[in-house]
């Protein structure tokens, strides 16, 4: 009965892996999916992680009991606090309906279903480029997609005007998707002024945000520099749905957590929304694992280890940063033709290099580096031993 069944391609991102892991060169790199690398090449997890995971397993009052189907409520309100704000009108007014969701994609996923049922707009905007699985997740939940112009390729940076214009013309009440901060693929943000732009224009035709933040803490190092964005837009009362992913900025990637919150206007709505999001997960995986989201939890309620993970998460910014610098001075070296300045200039763990897909190509099958075919390159995979041996490949790909 399943004969007639195709061979699926593999995922555009993590498809990457599956086609590095089959590589039997001594020399490959993995560029492709997003997830950080120590400086000898290795996944990390970190020691505030570690020492939450100790503290837990010699908890004797800790059981292994069903979370009930919103997950771990002190994990809710600490996450929507860490976005937020601890001091956010919206948290202290009680407006805030949170569920622990399975990561980022679980979160946007939750979120959409929820949009699809009981708001009255089915259009999401989404920016052009965006992360590969951002227009698979909203129309699968029952959205319809449309892009705004975001990346100007000639510019390498934020088409500002583009921006504009396309939410202008959206209809009223429309949904848009905005990435807090790190913007992936491309790794280009708008400055705090061009956000009070995009909050005024969104607001006045009554727009409604849908935050996806992945990267908080790994843009700038800061947790609060990386959620100005979205503080701005709760600042002036209005609604918005954050969906929050810790995979990065913990390193709890396998562990898939995440929160959505939906900001409302008044306490009362939050707890209806929240008992209809109670309907959507239910039936989709009944409530959320216990394990990651009370690591979270006993990291963000304890002052020393929150504070110790500030500064694990500040050295992997710094990493990847430094990572920048010294591919950016590579290619200067090697006398790369073109303007790689954008490598320095871009936040977060991607630059979208400017590569095209034949170029990528080329790069894998001379080179053994795994990068995604829009030319995104994961920062936070490069260390000093491999730096040399991309800025080769890149300078082959472009002088070829
Ligand atoms: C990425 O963009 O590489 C990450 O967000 C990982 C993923 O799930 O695609």
């Amino acid at each position: 009965v399943f004969a007639h069944v195709v061979q699926a391609p593999e995922d555009p991102i993590l498809g990457v892996t599956v086609a590095y892991n089959k590589d039997p060169s001594p020399v490959k790199v993995n560029l492709g999916v997003g997830a950080y690398r120590t400086e000898e090449g290795k996944p990390l997890v970190l020691n505030v992680v570690r020492r939450a995971e100790q503290m837990l397993v010699n908890d004797p009052s800790r059981v292994k009991e069903y979370l009930p189907i919103t997950g771990l409520a002190e994990f809710n309100k600490l996450s929507a606090k860490l976005i937020f704000g601890s001091d956010s009108p919206a948290i202290q007014e009680n407006r805030v309906a949170t569920v622990q969701c399975l990561s980022g994609t679980g979160s946007l996923r939750v979120g959409t279903e929820f949009l699809a049922r009981h708001y009255r707009e089915r259009t999401i905007y989404i920016p052009q480029p965006t992360w590969g699985n951002h227009p698979k997740v909203f129309t699968l939940g029952g959205l319809s997609v449309k892009t705004y112009r975001y990346y100007d390729p000639v510019t390498r940076g934020l088409n500002i005007q583009g921006l504009l214009e396309d939410l202008s013309s959206a209809p009223s009440g429309a949904i848009v998707l905005l990435h807090a901060c790190a913007h992936n693929p491309t790794g280009v943000d708008p400055t705090l002024d061009q956000w009070e732009q995009i909050r005024k224009l969104m607001r006045s035709k009554g727009l409604l945000p849908f935050f996806d933040s992945a990267y908080q803490g790994f843009a700038s190092g800061s947790l609060d520099a990386d959620a100005q964005s979205v503080r701005m837009f709760v600042a002036d009362g209005g609604e918005c749905l954050m969906a929050q992913s810790y995979a990065k900025n913990m390193g709890l990637y396998g562990e898939r957590v995440g929160a959505l919150s939906i900001v409302c206007r008044s306490a009362d709505v939050a707890v209806r929304v929240e008992s209809q999001l109670k309907l959507v997960i239910r039936p989709m995986y009944s409530n959320p694992p216990i394990h990651g989201a009370s690591i979270v939890a006993a990291i963000l309620k304890d002052r020393a280890l929150f504070h110790e993970w500030t500064v694990e998460l500040k050295a992997m910014a710094d990493r990847i940063i430094s990572m920048r610098q010294m591919l950016f001075d590579a290619l200067r070296a090697r006398g790369t033709p073109g303007d790689w300045s954008h490598i320095i200039k871009q936040i977060g763990m991607f630059t979208f290099t400017g590569l095209n897909s034949e170029q990528v190509a080329f790069m894998t099958k001379e080179y053994h580096i795994y990068m995604t075919s829009d030319g995104r390159i994961s920062m936070a995979g490069l260390s000093s031993k491999t730096v040399p041996h991309l800025a080769d490949a890149i300078h082959a790909a472009v002088t070829r």
